[in-house]
């Protein structure tokens, strides 16, 4: 055999070999081709190549809800996003804290609007989950923004309350101005249980993706209809409901109205798994590591 021959020959089984690799190990041999759009599987279901695995009020199964070191955890943990609770100090400042007053998580007393920063400040808001985070403190939005820019982890940021709080929409979001936080690209989201309030932010910040929490004691009775589809899917990007009342039905519907799907708040396997058959794109936990097999997927 020639050597020009026998250099085709090599060449074509190294070509059969490449193919071979890539047909066993589904890998593509170009990984900018490798999609991670969703895309239709087989049985009709959409498969969604990048499930979001969101820490609730950062990983607050495992560190004091709504504090640095939460969300730190939720970063070491591989979280894709932290969700924390947004409200506002007597003097204007934006601060984190779920419960619109401070009893349950520090050692004070009083509604979060009463108080100033330096009160807040003031409080211990880790020793009430344990005497390992004693002294922990209440973060203000602008130094968790910072804080945690450019670790990969991105934030979804609940307006808590935002009746209290007149003119809130417009804070935040010059807050994200000011951050450079402001462009799409979901590295924030921004949500509330109030949907006027999600239509202010929106009206005011477009750029922004925006969520809408959908409460069991609201929606129970009626279910969320395809009336409240369509409205929702006039502004928000996501529908993040209790979990309670999601099945597979509900999320293909959100799924047809455009819109992604972020269940809250997931403490069990059992849930968990429930839910990423149900086809969700991805939910909002307590337990990052409950999100790990379907991450994975
Ligand atoms: O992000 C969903 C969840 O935070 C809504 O409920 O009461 O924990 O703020 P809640
Ligand atoms: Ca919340």
């Amino acid at each position: 055999m020639s050597r020009r021959k026998h250099g085709r020959w090599t060449a074509g089984w190294l070509m059969l070999a490449l193919v071979a690799l890539t047909v066993l190990t589904g890998m593509s041999p170009n990984p900018e081709t490798a999609t991670t759009a969703p895309s239709e599987s087989e049985s009709g279901n959409i498969q969604h190549s990048k499930f979001l695995n969101v820490a609730h009020r950062g990983a607050s199964g495992h560190a004091p809800e709504n504090t640095l070191a939460a969300f730190d955890k939720a970063v070491e943990m591989k979280a894709d996003y932290f969700e924390l609770d947004v409200q506002r100090s007597k003097d204007g400042h934006l601060v984190l804290m779920h419960d619109t007053t401070v009893d349950r998580t520090t050692d004070g007393t009083g509604a979060v609007k009463d108080l100033t920063l330096t009160e807040l400040k003031a409080l211990d808001a880790g020793s009430w989950f344990s005497d390992k985070y004693a002294g922990e403190k209440i973060p203000t939005l602008e130094e968790t923004l910072d804080r945690y820019r450019g670790t990969g982890i991105k934030i979804l940021i609940e307006l808590k309350s935002p009746s209290l709080y007149p003119g809130i929409e417009q804070q935040v979001a010059d807050m994200l101005a000011e951050k450079n936080l402001d462009n799409r690209g979901d590295k924030i989201i921004v949500q509330s249980f109030d949907h006027d309030s999600v239509q202010r932010f929106h009206r005011q910040m477009p750029s922004v993706p925006v969520g809408v929490l959908v409460s069991y004691t609201a929606y129970k009775e009626t279910g969320v209809t395809d009336d409240d589809l369509d409205s929702f899917a006039g502004y928000a990007d996501y529908v993040n409901p209790n979990k309670a009342l999601v099945d597979a039905e509900l999320v293909r519907r959100v799924h047809q109205h455009g819109m992604k799907i972020l269940p809250y708040t997931v403490r069990d396997r059992e849930a968990a798994d429930r839910l990423f058959e149900a086809g969700v794109d991805g939910f909002i936990t307590d337990y990052p590591e409950l999100g790990y097999t379907h991450h994975h997927k």
